[in-house]
């Protein structure tokens, strides 16, 4: 991709509204096929009485003041038969944590579109920092995994967040515009806005630091901006997650922001009570 010579301008005042917000769970290594199946039951009860949750964006005439999320469970491999089985018809988004690009092919140990097609998985997590970090997952491997994902029908959930260092060093654009452009480079304009983006400070990953609302509509701001320079109908429509620490007693706070379209939920997805919160926050 040519090099943008201008930084990712303002996005428009956002249109939160026309947006459908969504909330997924990522259990992240968690999760055997006992412990998925009781979970799942579990949500369900709970989804299915939001009140039961405590909705805290509800209206207090009972009418919502947003429109219902999409929820997301983001679940190990060995789990997704079992967890797609137990949500069927249920509407909940069923997601991979990771995938390969290729369709098949000489990749010991690696997990292909088809293969989670055919497990009835809706979404793939791709570049969670987790596997940036600790498994050299790269920018180039995403470039492809982005649109092979979109190709075979799945929806990609593309995390990008600078480190403490980065933000520190005033360098959180630099690494944003680089991670969003790379990640959507072979993806086609008419297609962007299929792509969920999860703004994901590294820094606030399972450390219980939360990004403040501000400092989380900043950068997710910015995330729109950068695909505004590709498609300015994508930059609308395009959803733009936030992910960090998020728990019941933040969630409404970071979820009104005008660019946040819903929450990437690592430890706090764990406990379906505490998750279905999160899910009654975004209504
Ligand atoms: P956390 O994880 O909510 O435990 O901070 C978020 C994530 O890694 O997606």
């Amino acid at each position: 991709m040519s090099e943008n010579p201008n930084p990712a301008h303002p996005a428009e005042p956002a249109a939160s509204g026309s947006r459908t917000p969504y909330i997924a769970g990522n259990w992240k290594l968690w999760g055997t096929r006992a412990q998925a199946a009781e979970y799942c039951e579990r949500l369900l009860k709970l989804l299915a009485q939001p009140e039961a949750a405590g909705s805290a964006g509800r209206a207090g005439n009972g009418i919502t003041s947003r429109r219902r999320p999409e929820v997301g469970l983001c679940v190990p491999y060995t789990a997704l038969e079992t967890v797609s089985s137990a949500l069927a018809g249920s509407g909940v988004i069923v997601a991979a944590q990771n995938m390969h690009q290729a369709e098949s092919g000489a990749y010991t140990g690696e997990i292909s579109a088809p293969m989670l097609l055919e497990l009835g998985v809706d979404a793939v997590v791709l570049g969670h920092s987790e596997r940036r970090q600790l498994f050299g997952e790269t920018d180039r491997a995403l470039g492809e995994k982005v649109p092979a994902a979109l190709e075979a029908g799945l929806q990609p959930i593309l995390c990008v967040g600078e480190t403490e260092e980065e933000r520190e060093a005033g360098d959180m654009e630099r690494k944003l515009r680089h991670q969003v452009q790379e990640g959507l480079e072979q993806v086609a304009d008419d297609r962007l806005a299929d792509v969920l983006i999860a703004y994901e400070p590294i820094w606030a990953i399972g450390t219980g630091k939360v990004a403040t609302p501000d400092q989380a509509q900043e950068a997710t701001s910015f995330v729109r901006a950068l695909v505004g320079d590709r498609s300015k109908d994508a930059a609308e429509r395009v959803r733009v997650l936030y992910g960090g620490s998020v728990k019941p007693d933040n969630a409404g706070e970071i979820l009104e922001q005008a660019d946040i379209d819903g929450a990437l939920v690592g430890g706090a997805s764990l406990d379906p009570d505490s998750f279905a919160r999160i899910v009654a926050a975004a209504e």
